[in-house]
C-alpha cells in the first residue's frame, strides 16, 4: 500500500477500506509515515467527510493504537460520561458518586484542563491530598468494593490521537465531525467503556456552533457506538453562558459539595439528572428515565450520594474533612466583586470569555506544561435572565494577583445588560441510536 494512493482516494472522495485505516494508524503511530502527508489526509477528511464505517474503522485503530484498558474483572455494566467541552463544567464531580451510590460501576480515567476548559482531575486535585495516580490493582479493587474511583488516564491510551490532535491543531482540520467524532469515541473505548453518555455542547466556546452541527456529531457517535458495540447516547446541551455558577477547580469543588447537599445550582443539578439517568439505565439499574431520575433524586436527598463522595475521597488520600467545612478550599488572597455597570437584565454570559478569564487569573492552562492555582477563579452571582441593579455584584473574583484590570476589563466585555434576555434552554435534544 502507498500512503500518496490513499491520499488520493480520499481527495477524490472515495471511502477507505477498514484495511486501509488500520495501515494509515498503525504506520503513522509508528512514525513511518511522515506527518506531511497525514496533513494532506486529514484536509482531504475535512472536505470530503466520512461513511459511518469509515469513522468507526478510524475510531478502532486509534484506540487500539496503544493500551486497551481491561475491566473485565469489575461486576457490573462500565458506563462512562464525556463532555465534548465546556466552562465550569462541574457534573463528573457530582456525577461519579451520585450514580455510584445507586449501584452503577464508576471506573472512570478522566483529563486535564487545556485552554479555557477545565480538567476534571485538576479540580480533584483541589481536595488536599487526592491521589489520582494508582495502581490498576488498587483501581479495580477500590471500584469492586466502592462502585467508584477516578484516575488520570494511563500515558499510552490511544497515542495516534495524541499526533493527530497535534497535527490537526496546527493544520486548521480541529473542526471536523468525522475527526472529532473519531478523537472523542477512540479514547472512551480504549479506556474500556461496556456503555457511554455523551454531553455534545453548543454554543459560541463550543466546537459545535449550532443545533444542526451538534446533532450530526452526535448522530455520527451513537452510530460509532452501536457499529463498535458500546450502546451510546448524546445529550445536547447548551454551553452559551457556563454551567452552574463556579468556574476554577477549589470553586467547583466547593460546588460539587453544595450540590450533593441539595444546595446546587438549578441549571447544574437538572445537567446531573439528565445525564445520570441515561447512566443508569444503561448500567440496567432502572428500567426507565423516569425510575432512574427518582433514585438519583431518593440518593441526593437521602444525603447517600454525599456519603458516596466522602467515601472516594477517604479512597483516594483525599483530606474528608472539607466535605463538612468547604470554606477550607477558598484560599485566594484577594475576594472582589464585580459590580453591575447599569440597571437590567443580563442576557449575555459569554462562556468561553469567562474561561479565558479564569484561566488568566491561573485557573487553566494555556499549554500543556504550565502549572495551575486551584484557589482562583469566578464565581457568577447573577446567569442569563436575571435583573441586576447598578453597583450589585455581577460575580466575585477569587485572586492570588492583586492587578487584574485587564482580567476586570475582559470580564465586563464578556457580559451584556438589556431590557430584557430569554434564558437559554438547557437540554436541546437527547439522540439515542
Ligand atoms: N475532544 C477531543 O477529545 N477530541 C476532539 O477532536 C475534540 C474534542
Ligand atoms: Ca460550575
Amino acid at each position: 500500500m502507498r500512503m500518496v494512493d490513499l491520499i488520493e482516494k480520499k481527495r477524490d472522495g472515495k471511502a477507505l477500506s477498514t484495511k486501509e485505516i488500520n495501515y494509515i494508524i498503525t504506520n503513522y503511530t509508528n512514525g513511518e509515515i511522515p506527518d506531511y502527508q497525514i496533513s494532506a489526509l486529514l484536509m482531504a477528511i475535512f472536505y470530503q467527510d466520512m461513511t459511518d464505517q469509515e469513522i468507526t474503522d478510524l475510531t478502532l485503530a486509534i484506540a487500539h493504537s496503544g493500551d486497551v484498558i481491561d475491566l473485565s474483572p469489575l461486576d457490573g455494566v462500565k458506563v462512562d460520561k464525556h463532555s465534548t467541552g465546556g466552562v465550569g463544567d462541574t457534573t463528573t464531580l457530582i456525577l461519579a458518586p451520585l450514580v455510584a451510590s445507586v449501584g452503577v460501576t464508576v471506573a472512570k480515567m478522566s483529563g486535564r484542563g487545556l485552554g479555557y476548559t477545565g480538567g476534571t482531575l485538576d479540580k480533584l486535585e483541589a481536595i488536599p491530598g487526592f491521589q489520582i495516580e494508582i495502581s490498576d490493582e488498587e483501581f479495580i479493587r477500590m471500584v469492586n468494593e466502592s462502585k467508584v474511583a477516578v484516575i488520570g488516564q494511563s500515558g499510552n491510551l490511544a497515542p495516534a490521537d495524541k499526533k493527530l490532535y497535534a497535527l490537526r491543531d496546527v493544520t486548521a482540520t480541529v473542526n471536523s465531525i468525522p475527526l472529532i467524532a473519531s478523537s472523542i469515541m477512540s479514547k472512551k473505548i480504549a479506556a474500556g467503556a461496556d456503555a457511554i453518555v455523551l454531553d455534545v455542547t453548543i454554543g459560541d466556546g463550543a466546537f459545535m456552533k449550532n443545533i444542526e452541527d451538534a446533532r450530526r456529531l452526535a448522530k455520527t457517535m451513537t452510530s460509532i457506538g452501536k457499529l463498535a458495540n458500546r450502546q451510546t447516547v448524546a445529550v445536547i446541551s447548551d454551553m452559551s453562558e457556563p454551567l452552574g455558577k463556579a468556574i476554577g477547580n477549589s470553586l467547583e469543588v466547593v460546588e460539587a459539595i453544595d450540590t450533593l447537599k441539595g444546595n446546587g445550582p438549578e441549571d447544574l443539578l437538572e445537567m446531573c439528572y439528565v445525564l445520570g439517568s441515561q447512566m443508569v439505565v444503561l448500567a440496567n439499574q432502572a428500567a426507565t428515565i423516569e425510575a432512574a431520575r427518582d433514585l438519583l433524586k431518593e440518593a441526593l436527598e437521602s444525603g447517600k450520594a454525599l456519603n458516596k463522595f466522602k467515601e472516594m475521597i477517604q479512597n483516594q488520600g483525599g483530606d474528608v474533612s472539607v466535605v463538612d467545612h468547604p470554606d477550607k478550599l477558598l484560599t485566594a488572597k484577594y475576594v472582589m466583586e464585580l459590580p453591575a455597570k447599569e440597571n437590567g437584565i443580563v442576557s449575555k454570559l459569554a462562556a468561553n470569555e469567562l474561561g479565558i478569564a479564569a484561566m488568566m487569573l491561573g485557573a487553566g492552562r494555556k499549554t500543556k506544561e504550565e502549572s495551575i492555582d486551584h484557589a482562583v477563579g469566578l464565581k457568577l452571582n447573577k446567569k442569563i435572565g436575571d435583573a441586576v441593579k447598578k453597583g450589585e455584584s455581577l460575580l466575585t473574583i477569587y485572586s492570588n494577583k492583586k492587578e487584574i484590570a485587564s482580567i476586570q476589563e475582559l470580564i465586563y466585555q464578556s457580559i451584556r445588560i438589556s431590557d430584557l434576555a430569554e434564558e437559554p434552554t438547557l437540554i436541546h435534544d437527547i439522540i439515542i441510536e
